[in-house]
């Protein structure tokens, strides 16, 4: 496994995050555990700053869909980035940490008025306006509540990054945003130069996740800019705002190559700038909205091994106490990742073994073919890089509580979320009147 961050073995041939030794976290936090690096966490954050905002006065907005909760934000905002939340629940987490509302962008591509309301009210920076219902919808909104909404429009400038079917969005067939290629956009920016109760301040794409290639990002930035000078030149608007999206790709499994920050930076900025100088415009603010590659690398997952099964002459699984629970992306995705027996971390591997969760599913299966000391139940397993979309879309399934999170740095580890209860799980149930024990209607 890669060691990522604060990551190393210590003495007692541990894992340790952070300072603290994982198979001490496991044992007071209990498992399954996410363990956020939090040296890691900031200094991702920290090189984004530095490569984009104090080089060339970009915007760094993180993406609070890869993982996000009060701590999350309380960190984010010191490190002076800006936040994207996609949902009335991450607006409402993101306000409920004081975040500044100011640097708070808002996306979706189905946004209820009520989170509209919501967002408005709160005096959140940009809405980044998906499509033209919506647009309506938002006028009308602002409107009622005698305001101006400040916006940026999505667009799809049909880039096609590669990566995962599932998370390219950049492609003219999306669901989200105005397909540049075929005139939507421009008539959406006309439309939208109408509308009395909405300030446009420029535009928006992304074109995927988990991206490897610098290439796409410098395509997608060039249609952009030459999008910026169209407008110019049919309606006579400049827009202020180039937000150009997250998806720089992460370490997972050897094999994987990511860029630097700093490349991408380079690369995004001298794409913009070569179109600023070719067209003669004022250059707009570059904003770019990493998730995965902040939290991705800063997120470890610690599980208890529990069963382990040999089939002889075929494979031999090993059992821990979560999985696609709190992982869904391999049953998802078939995404992979690395792992190592955080007790036993000194140790050369020893077999080849698949690592199960315990959902009611064959398809619940975290590693195929792991490499690791020979393993016995009790053993703590860590699976790197899962800071990224694993909490944030963990689920209940076969009513498995959520996992506790602590965020590890310098040698202390604190939660920063409880773990579920049973009792969390039953509290939204509701026994209705007629269901009721006959005792209890006596
Ligand atoms: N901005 C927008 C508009 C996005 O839709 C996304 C991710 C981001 C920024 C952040 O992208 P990142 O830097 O994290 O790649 N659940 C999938 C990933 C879905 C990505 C959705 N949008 C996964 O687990 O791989």
């Amino acid at each position: 496994m890669k060691l990522n961050g604060t990551m190393q073995v210590n003495t007692a041939g541990h894992l340790e995050i952070g300072g603290c030794d994982t198979v001490e976290l496991a044992r007071e936090f209990g498992t399954p555990l996410y363990v956020l690096d939090e040296a890691c966490f900031r200094q991702n954050c920290r090189d984004y700053y530095r490569f984009f905002t104090h080089k060339y006065g970009a915007e760094v907005v993180y993406a609070g869909k890869a993982l996000l909760n009060l701590a999350v934000c309380r960190m984010v905002d010191e490190e002076g980035l800006g936040l994207d939340v996609v949902s009335g629940g991450e607006l409402y987490t993101a306000l409920k940490a004081g975040f500044p509302a100011e640097k708070i962008y808002f996306h979706g591509n189905n946004k209820s008025p009520a989170e509209l309301g919501m967002a408005l009210r709160a005096g959140i920076g940009i809405i980044v306006v998906d499509n033209m219902c919506e647009l309506e919808l938002l006028d009308g909104i602002a409107c009622d509540l005698g305001i101006k909404a400040d916006i940026i429009l999505r667009l799809t400038p049909g880039v096609e990054a590669h990566t995962h079917e599932y998370i390219k969005t950049g492609q003219v067939d999306s669901k989200f945003g105005l397909v540049i290629e075929n005139g939507q956009a421009l008539a959406g920016v006309k439309k939208t130069l109408e509308k009395s109760g909405i300030t446009l301040r420029g535009f928006h794409c992304h074109i995927g996740s988990q991206i490897f290639e610098l290439s796409p990002y410098f395509d997608a930035a060039e249609i952009m800019m030459s999008f910026i000078q169209l407008v110019y030149e049919k309606t006579g608007y400049l827009a202020k705002t180039l937000n150009l999206g997250g998806g720089l790709g992460v370490y997972y499994v050897k094999g994987d190559k990511p860029r630097q920050i700093q490349e991408y930076a380079e690369v995004v900025m001298s794409a913009v700038l070569r179109k600023v100088k070719e067209y003669g415009i004022p250059a707009p603010k570059v904003v770019v909205e990493p998730g995965r590659s902040i939290s991705g690398p800063a997120g470890s997952t610690l599980y208890t091994v529990g069963a382990v099964k040999e089939i002889p002459g075929i494979r031999k699984y090993i059992a821990v106490d979560g999985g696609m629970g709190d992982n869904p992306r391999p049953a998802l995705y078939q995404s992979r990742y690395e792992a190592c027996l955080a007790n036993k971390a000194n140790q050369m591997a020893g077999e080849t073994v698949s690592i199960a969760g315990k959902c009611c599913e064959s398809g619940d299966m975290l590693i195929w073919d792991a490499e690791l000391p020979v393993a016995a139940p009790g053993d703590i397993l860590a699976v790197s890089c899962t800071g990224a979309y694993n909490y944030s879309m963990s689920m209940n399934y076969n009513r498995l509580p959520r996992p506790a999170m602590a965020l590890a740095g310098g040698g202390r580890a604190e939660l920063i979320n409880r773990r579920e209860s049973y009792g969390d799980l039953i509290k939204n149930d509701i026994i209705p009147g007629r269901l009721a024990f006959k005792s209890d209607s006596k």
